[in-house]
C-alpha cells in the first residue's frame, strides 16, 4: 500500500551502503508505488555537490534496478526528483539549523539513517537533539557493527539512549529482512506439522551455514579489525539461531518476538577458555581459486603479513533449556569458500527401529532432514525415505520434497532493505534488534574472543575455494555427524 509522504535523511549519503543498497531499495519501492510523490530523500555528506550532481551519481547506482524491472526506466526521473543533496560536516556546528528548518514538518515520519561509523552515533544524536530534531516523529536507523564487544556496545547504546527512546531506535540486521529468513517464522508457526517435532526428542542437531565467495572487498580497514566472529556470528548467525530455536511468541508484536529471541541468547552455553579449543575453529584463507578464478590469500589482499583476523568460524553451540537440551547447533561462516550458499539444516533423529534391515542398500535409513535454503536458490527441501518404484521388493532411497520459491511464487525476491526501510517508515520494529538482544549476543561472543586471544594460536589456514580448514570438518565429525552437502 502507498505510504504517506515521509522524509528520509541519509548520513553517509554518498557512501557504499547508500549507493549500493539503500537507494536501489528505495527505488524499487518507488517503482512499486509504495513511495509516493511528496516524499523527500536527503543524501548528506561532507563535500560540496549540487542536487544535480548527486542525482547523476545515484542514477548510475540504479543501473541494476533499471535492468531488473521493465517499469523502472519510466519512473527514474520522477524518483530522482525526490532526492536532495545537503552538505553537512558531522563534526561541525554549521548546517544543522538549516537542516532543521527544512525538516520542520512535524506531521511526517522522519527517518535518520546513520550510515556512518558507530563512533559518530552519539555525537550525531546530540546534534539532532540540539537542533530540535529528536522529537517523537523521529526514528533513527543504525547499522552494525554496534560496537566490537559488550562494553563498546553498551556505550553506543547508552549514547543513543541519551537522545532517543528505545522505540525510536532501529538497529538493522539485514538478514532479518531477507524473505527466506522471514519465512522461518511462517514455516514454524504457520504450520501445525513442525512444532510438535521441533525439540530435542525428535531433532538430532541443527546446522547453520552462511558461506560467501567474496573476500575483503573494499573493506579491509573495517574487516581486519573485526573478523568473522564479530562481523557475521554475533549478528546474522545468532539471529538465525534464535529464529530456529525460540519458543512460539504469543503474537507477531515486535516485543513478543524479541523477548523470545532474547531468551535463546541468554540460554546459550558459554564457550570459554576451557572449552573454546574443543567447540570452535577459526580460519584464514590462503590463495586459491574461487569458482574457477584464482584469488590471493587474505594477507596478500590486506597487504600485511601479521594479521590474525579470522575469515572463517565454525562452532558448536548449545541452547540450555528444556526444548533443546543436548541438541548441538553447528554454525559456520566464512569468506572465499567454495560457493555462496546460506542454509539451515534441521536434522531429525533416526527411526527408532528399522524394519528394512537386510534389504541391501535400503539398510541405511537416512534420517529426515529439513533444509531451508536462505540464498541463493531460495527454497525448502524435506528429505524423506521413499520406495524406489519397481517390482524388485522394498528398495528405499532418500529423495527431497522440493519447494522452490522462484518456481512457486515467480517474480523477483525483494531485497532485505526494501522491507526494512519501509518498516522503519511505518514504525514497525519487529525485524530490528532490541538493545538487550545486541548486548546478550556480545556477552556470549566476548568470552570466545578472549579465549582465542589467550590461547595465542593463529587461525588455521584454508585454501580459498574450499569449505574452510579441515578442523571444521573434524569439529562435527568428532560427534559422528557431517556437514550437509546438497546431494
Ligand atoms: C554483512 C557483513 O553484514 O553481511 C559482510 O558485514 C557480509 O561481511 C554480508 O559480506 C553478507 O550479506 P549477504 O546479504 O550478502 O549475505
Amino acid at each position: 500500500a502507498p505510504m504517506a509522504p515521509f522524509d528520509l535523511i541519509i548520513f553517509g549519503g554518498t557512501g557504499d551502503l547508500a549507493l549500493r543498497k539503500l537507494l536501489p531499495a528505495l527505488f524499487h519501492r518507488y517503482v512499486d508505488g509504495q513511495i509516493v510523490a511528496g516524499t523527500r530523500i536527503f543524501g548528506l555528506a561532507r563535500d560540496a555537490q549540487s542536487d544535480e550532481a548527486y542525482r547523476g551519481r545515484v542514477r548510475e547506482a540504479l543501473q541494476q534496478v533499471l535492468l531488473e524491472d521493465p517499469r523502472a526506466p519510466a519512473a527514474l526521473d520522477a524518483f530522482l526528483g525526490l532526492l536532495h543533496y545537503r552538505r553537512l560536516d558531522l563534526s561541525a556546528e554549521a548546517g544543522w539549523a538549516e537542516l532543521a528548518a527544512e525538516l520542520a514538518d512535524e506531521a511526517r515520519a522522519r527517518v535518520f539513517y546513520l550510515a556512518v561509523g558507530p563512533a559518530l552515533f552519539g555525537s550525531v544524536g546530540e546534534r539532532l537533539r540540539a537542533a530540535g530534531l529528536a522529537g517523537a516523529n523521529t526514528r533513527v536507523v543504525v547499522e552494525k557493527p554496534i560496537g566490537h564487544d559488550l562494553a563498546s556496545a553498551v556505550a553506543i547504546n547508552d549514547a543513543l539512549g541519551q537522545v532517543f527512546d528505545e522505540r525510536q531506535i532501529y538497529r538493522i540486521d539485514h538478514y532479518l529482512g531477507k524473505e527466506t529468513v522471514q519465512n522461518l517464522i511462517a514455516l514454524r508457526f504457520g504450520n501445525a506439522l513442525f512444532e510438535p517435532l521441533w525439540k530435542a526428542e525428535h531433532i538430532d542437531h541443527v546446522q547453520i551455514t552462511v558461506a560467501e565467495t567474496v573476500g575483503l572487498e573494499r573493506r579491509a580497514g573495517y574487516y581486519d579489525g573485526s573478523g568473522a566472529l564479530r562481523d557475521m556470528v554475533q549478528n546474522h548467525l545468532l539471529q538465525l539461531l534464535c529464529l530456529v530455536a525460540m519458543e512460539p511468541p504469543a503474537s507477531l508484536a515486535a516485543d513478543a518476538i524479541r523477548d523470545e529471541k532474547l531468551k535463546v541468547l541468554r540460554a546459550l552455553r558459554p564457550i570459554e577458555n576451557g572449552s573454546a579449543a574443543q567447540l570452535t575453529v577459526r580460519g584464514q584463507y590462503r590463495a586459491g581459486a574461487v569458482e574457477g578464478r584464482p584469488v590471493p590469500g587474505y594477507l596478500e589482499e590486506l597487504g600485511r603479513n601479521d594479521s590474525r583476523t579470522e575469515t572463517f568460524v565454525a562452532l558448536k553451540a548449545e541452547v540450555r533449556n528444556w526444548r533443546w537440551s543436548g541438541v548441538p547447533f553447528y554454525l559456520r561462516t566464512g569468506k572465499r569458500l567454495a560457493e555462496r550458499m546460506s542454509e539451515i539444516v534441521v536434522n531429525f533423529r533416526r527411526v527408532p527401529h528399522s524394519i528394512f534391515d537386510g534389504l541391501g542398500d535400503s539398510a541405511a535409513l537416512a534420517p529426515n532432514q529439513l533444509v531451508i535454503r536462505l540464498q541463493p536458490d531460495e527454497g525448502v527441501k524435506l528429505w524423506l525415505m521413499n520406495k524406489v518404484p519397481g517390482p524388485g521388493g522394498l528398495r528405499l532411497r532418500r529423495v527431497p520434497m522440493d519447494l522452490s520459491f522462484a518456481e512457486t511464487f515467480g517474480g523477483r525476491q525483494p531485497e532485505a532493505y526494501e522491507r526494512l526501510l519501509m518498516d522503519v517508515v511505518r514504525g514497525n520494529p519487529m525485524l530490528f534488534m532490541r538493545r538487550d538482544e545486541v548486548e546478550a549476543a556480545w556477552a556470549w561472543i566476548d568470552p570466545i574472543r578472549a579465549a582465542w586471544e589467550k590461547s595465542g594460536d593463529a587461525p588455521k589456514p584454508y585454501t580459498a575455494g574450499s569449505w574452510g580448514p579441515s578442523a571444521a570438518v573434524a569439529l562435527i565429525e568428532r560427534d559422528g555427524r557431517t556437514w550437509h552437502e546438497d546431494a
